[in-house]
């Protein structure tokens, strides 16, 4: 019991160093997400706002985006595409990665 005990202990710390980290990266793309893309996107990511329906920007959460290659949104996000604006001189390559991770982290649609 003692021993399996003692084996836990390496497992519990690995967990607590390595969770904030995740979480981190993850609230700082929301974070990220929010200030930059949401005002046309909206906050799930369905395109239903005013500047999105304008701009027909499109359903981050539909196949049509999420069946791309996470390389080929990268350079949607950094070189923009059609009234999507480029981001790549204000969001740095790293956070444009954690962008396309959050955008397939999206709650699907109802
Ligand atoms: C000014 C409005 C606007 C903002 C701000 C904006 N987008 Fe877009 N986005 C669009 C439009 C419009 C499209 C559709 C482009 C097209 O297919 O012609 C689009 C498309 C996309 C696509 C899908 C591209 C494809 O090929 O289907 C992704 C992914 C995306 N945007 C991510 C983001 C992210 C991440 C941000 C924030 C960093 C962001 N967008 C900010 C308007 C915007």
């Amino acid at each position: 019991m003692r021993k399996l005990f003692l084996r836990l202990i390496p497992v519990g710390i690995l967990c607590c160093l390595a969770l904030p980290s995740v979480m981190q990266a993850q609230s700082d793309a929301a974070k990220s997400f929010k200030t930059n893309c949401t005002q046309c996107h909206g906050a799930d990511g369905s395109g239903d706002t005013v500047p999105g329906k304008a701009f027909h920007a499109k359903d981050l959460r539909s196949d049509e985006v999420q069946k791309q290659s996470d390389a080929a949104l990268d350079e949607v996000i950094t070189k923009g595409k059609g009234k999507m604006p480029a981001f790549g001189a204000k969001i740095q390559p790293d956070d444009v990665t954690k962008l396309v991770a959050y955008i397939r982290s999206l709650p699907p649609k109802k």
